[in-house]
């Protein structure tokens, strides 16, 4: 039994092959087109797993994707819709890709891959909830995704147990942690999906000083829920993150390449301290629905170490397992996992403790196009 999972057309394209409940190969498609995050349909990765097996495409026997096209194409015609007719110049140019893109995913998919056999869509916080629960080893844990959004859902968790995942729980667009992140992250002159990781080094830098500016961004629980204050954001509603009313708030806008300053650093710790927050009322609130004491983080969100390091230090969690590739990369992985444990009722599990990607010789690393 041969699944593939891919993902691809957002960010971090990549392709993951299962062989008889084994993955095999796993490796995103930025390693071979050399374009980090790369969101290009993930052919070269694909291509590397089928000849790391010695496998042909139509012997792959299930496809999964990391996404469910039509509930994406919902959310976006609705926020459309919603918004118009303030987003009309904005999604204009964008409609037909949607159409293309999100309503003819199958055609496209089989196309591109000259593919026959069964194609799967995984809802993406399932494809993140599988990536960190299925491979982690746990018989029972709570599983918690965080990420800028998937098809609606932003933030989601619930419970794995053998070979079964329950996601009770979620907040939906436009709410998300995630693109307040990279809200923040544009702001900070960084590139969007991109340059979080740095926005999170930053903050090791500053003071919380913002605390106050952000209680008109975001309205945090006690029990971690949380809404963004959509007046001071464009991403709902355009291709743009902010709202110049953002800058009313902070007045450090800093476009790339600008010299970053004390201002800067102390916004990325608020931040960071906003969203840690949130993380860590999130978790708790988790552990008193659930009871248990392990918990398994998937999403984009769930590559902030900072954040994952306080749950597990200062919540009733005593065992955590991360999906490392917790971005949308990883996603593929769980679509393969998903398909093989939740779809095809596989009570067998893998656990992650290899490495699955790409591996070069020295010679090849010598004479890469790195060093020219
Ligand atoms: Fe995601």
């Amino acid at each position: 039994m041969n699944i593939l999972g891919i993902s691809c057309f957002y960010h971090d394209s990549a392709s993951a092959l299962m062989q008889d409940g084994k993955v095999v190969a796993a490796v995103e498609e930025e390693r071979f087109t050399r374009k980090k995050h790369s969101n290009e349909f993930p052919r070269q990765s694909v291509q590397y797993c089928l000849d790391h097996a010695g496998i042909k495409i139509n012997d792959v026997d299930y496809i999964g994707f990391y996404e469910i096209p039509k509930n994406k194409f919902d959310r976006l015609i609705n926020t459309h819709l919603h918004y118009f007719p303030q987003t009309y110049e904005q999604f204009k140019p964008f409609a037909a890709l949607w159409f293309m893109r999100n309503l003819q995913m199958e055609n496209v998919l089989r196309n591109e891959l000259k593919y026959e056999n069964e194609l799967v869509f995984v809802d993406h916080h399932l494809a993140h909830a599988a990536s960190a629960f299925l491979p982690s080893g746990f018989d029972k844990s709570a599983i918690f995704t965080i990420d800028g959004v998937g098809e609606w859902t932003t933030t989601a968790w619930g419970v794995g147990e053998g070979h079964k995942i329950n996601l009770s729980h979620e907040i939906k667009f436009p709410h998300s942690l995630g693109l307040l992140y990279s809200a923040v992250t544009y702001y900070l002159g960084f590139k969007v999906n991109n340059g979080e990781g740095k926005v999170m080094g930053l903050a090791s830098y500053g003071k919380p000083k913002f605390r106050e500016q952000f209680r008109e961004l975001i309205d945090i629980k006690d029990d971690g829920s949380f809404r963004l204050n959509m007046d001071y954001f464009k991403f709902h509603r355009g291709l743009e993150m902010i709202d110049e009313k953002f800058d009313s708030l902070f007045k450090c806008w800093r476009k790339p390449g600008d010299e970053l300053k004390s201002e800067h650093e102390d916004l990325a710790a608020t931040l960071q301290d906003v969203l840690e927050e949130a993380i860590l009322k999130m978790a708790n609130n988790i552990h008193k629905q659930t009871g248990l004491k392990k918990i398994c983080i998937g999403g984009g969100v769930g590559l902030n170490s900072v954040a994952n390091g306080r749950v597990l230090k200062e919540t009733p969690f005593t065992d955590m397992f991360i999906q490392p590739a917790s971005s949308d990369a990883g996603s593929s992985l769980g679509s393969a996992l998903y398909i093989h444990n939740c779809v095809l009722g596989n009570e067998d599990r893998w656990n992650m403790d290899v490495y699955s990607g790409h591996s070069a010789t020295h010679e090849e690393v010598k004479n890469s196009s790195m060093w020219s």
